[in-house]
């Protein structure tokens, strides 16, 4: 069983950018915590940072053959792309939705997410943690589904 990590745009950053907000940790520390509980949970894990809406879009479209599951974090994307929504729509895989950050807790036009209502279910506002349970509950729901 495969699941992928999609992090998206200026995540890369993290752990400098906007502390107070998201966090102090790395994506790479992020990343690693990630693949320790994958490992401890005895699933294969891919992550993958990407700043084009695009080469999300692309990305989700060639998931649907390769992974069992997909957790995103699709950035401010969340707030406006249709596209990576109907590319979600399009595969029949189960996508977990996360957030560093509360987006209900912010600016208003944080408040939205297109991406929601193609998800399985959304995370939001627990930092890492939002990760590492929405690896979780990836994983159960593949695992209740067999
Ligand atoms: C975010 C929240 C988005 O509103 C923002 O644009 C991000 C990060 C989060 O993880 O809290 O880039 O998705």
């Amino acid at each position: 069983m495969k699941i992928l990590v999609i992090h998206g745009p200026n995540l890369a950053l993290l752990g400098e950018r906007e502390v107070a907000v998201y966090g102090k940790f790395t994506l790479d520390e992020i990343n690693a915590a990630l693949t320790a509980l994958a490992k401890k949970e005895g699933v294969d894990l891919e992550t993958v940072q990407l700043d084009g809406e695009g080469e999300i879009v692309e990305k989700l479209g060639k998931a649907r053959k390769e992974y069992a599951a997909v957790i995103i974090n699709p950035g401010a994307y969340t707030h406006y792309s249709v596209a990576i929504r109907d590319a979600i729509a399009a595969i029949a895989l189960p996508v977990v939705e996360v957030h560093l950050s509360n987006i209900y807790a912010r600016e208003e036009f944080r408040h939205k997410s297109v991406i929601a209502p193609v998800a399985i279910g959304q995370i939001s506002g627990f930092g890492i943690n939002s990760y590492l349970l929405g690896l979780k509950a990836a994983i159960d729901l593949i695992r209740n589904k067999k």
